[in-house]
């Protein structure tokens, strides 16, 4: 959409995709119930819901305003649509295996039915649960039958903050204590969550462990806004010229702001000032400026800190200064689609020097980007990345599906030309 304007004034952004889907289904382990505003807009949260709302839990919306508590009369269960929300399919399986007197089908759509499942299935039948589905139970559709569960310890082969979440919420209706020991340390608002309610949690360095507990206390709050939402104004505002751009009520939790740390290394000029904490999460203000960057390697622990913005990423590494090295990244070829093939082969479309490895890529920075027709394969993330390089590139960037925004950050598309047409 070149020429544009520099980026400034303020943004609030939605509220936490990862957050309100905890908010929800905590929500429905509470007979007092959960009440939010800024509750998520997006079409996955929207999933999380409606399948709440199938198992019989009462589910009050009023836009971003939420409530959401246990049923009384609860179904015996149901075919659950997840859409094409990971984070409902896999935190669902552990909140419904532990119920005894449940049988549910969880679907989803075709993305979803493509992405793996046995690593949440498989540490789940550990505790006892009654799990199938197709390819033994790889992939959906599953079928739960809801039984007692034992408690048990399990050592995630990949950190993912998913199946430590279903395993926690199983934990909740086991008959003993479960631990999940994580190679690398993934977001934790599950955990948060739990402490901010006043559920007994063992943290240690690596794991964590829940006890059994029936009944979730209630509460109130503001949902605070996405970071991985607020990290395409980041990104967008550092490559534009003349852009300051100020981002309220961002959630600042460690383990989602990775991003933030990797664009210091490469010299981005950037504050935080911290909030008062909402549900027990860090909470602030990011002020940004545009900045000339310089090329940097990612690997290792940071990984999961910043798992989601890594195709973003890769749009600043084509403007910055030396190479961009991605290392480590394998899960992203497991995402809503392969996001190290989506990103290589759209940014190779648009003329950056970039290379494909199988856990990641290396980018030498500093060319041009060029406009050009480019896939999101249907991806949210991988459609607003490359909806940033055309704030950039020397001609439009058409991105094929642009509804699938909407999983994440409804009318980000429109804020975005609408900002950068201010001039
Ligand atoms: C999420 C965890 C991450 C992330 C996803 C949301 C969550 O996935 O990519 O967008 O809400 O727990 P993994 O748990 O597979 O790493």
């Amino acid at each position: 959409m070149n020429p544009v304007g520099a980026l400034r004034g303020e943004v609030v952004v939605p509220g936490d995709k990862s957050i309100s889907h905890r908010v929800a289904l905590m929500g429905a382990l509470s007979k007092e119930g959960i009440e939010v505003s800024h509750f998520s807009p997006g079409a996955d949260c929207a999933s999380t819901l409606s399948c709440l709302e199938r198992l019989g839990h009462v589910v009050c919306r009023d836009g971003e305003n939420l409530r959401v508590r246990r049923g009384e009369a609860l179904a015996e269960g149901g075919v659950l649509d997840a859409g094409n929300s990971g984070t409902t399919a896999r935190l669902l399986c552990g909140l419904l295996a532990g119920m005894a007197g449940v049988f549910a089908v969880i679907t989803g759509d075709a993305s979803l039915s493509r992405r793996p499942m046995g690593r949440v299935v498989d540490p789940l039948r550990t505790l006892g649960a009654r799990i199938d589905g197709c390819d033994g139970g790889r992939r959906l559709p599953l079928s739960i039958r809801g039984t007692r569960l034992c408690g048990g310890t399990y050592t995630l082969p990949v950190a993912s903050a998913q199946v430590k979440s279903a395993l926690l919420l199983a934990g909740l209706s086991a008959q003993g204590s479960v631990t999940v020991v994580e190679p690398r340390k993934s977001r934790d608002h599950t955990e948060l969550l739990l402490e901010h309610l006043g559920v007994p949690l063992k943290r240690e360095k690596g794991a964590v462990t829940v006890f059994p507990y029936d009944d979730l206390p209630g509460g109130s709050w503001r949902v605070p806004g996405d970071f991985s939402s607020a990290a395409f104004w980041i990104v967008a505002a550092s490559l534009v010229d003349g852009s300051e751009l100020s981002l309220p009520g961002v959630n600042l939790n460690p383990t989602r702001t990775g991003l933030l740390s990797v664009l210091e290394r490469m010299g981005l000029a950037f504050s935080v000032e911290e909030a008062p904490r909402a549900g027990g999460e860090p909470v602030g203000t990011v002020a940004v400026r545009s900045s000339p960057l310089r090329g940097t390697v990612v690997d290792g622990e940071e990984i999961p800190t910043l798992v989601d913005e890594l195709p973003l990423l890769a749009v600043a590494a084509t403007q910055a200064e030396g190479v961009t090295e991605v290392r480590g990244a394998e899960e992203l070829r497991v995402k809503e689609c392969d996001r190290i093939a989506a990103v290589a082969e759209g940014l190779s479309a648009l003329g950056a020097d970039i290379e494909e490895r199988r856990d990641g890529w290396i980018i030498r920075g500093g060319r041009p980007l060029r406009g050009c027709s480019v896939s999101s394969r249907g991806d949210h993330r991988i459609a607003m990345a490359f909806a940033v390089a055309d704030l950039i590139a020397d001609g439009p960037v058409i991105v094929d599906d642009e509804a699938c925004v909407a999983i994440s950050y409804p009318g980000f598309l429109d804020q975005l030309r609408e900002r950068a047409a201010c001039r």
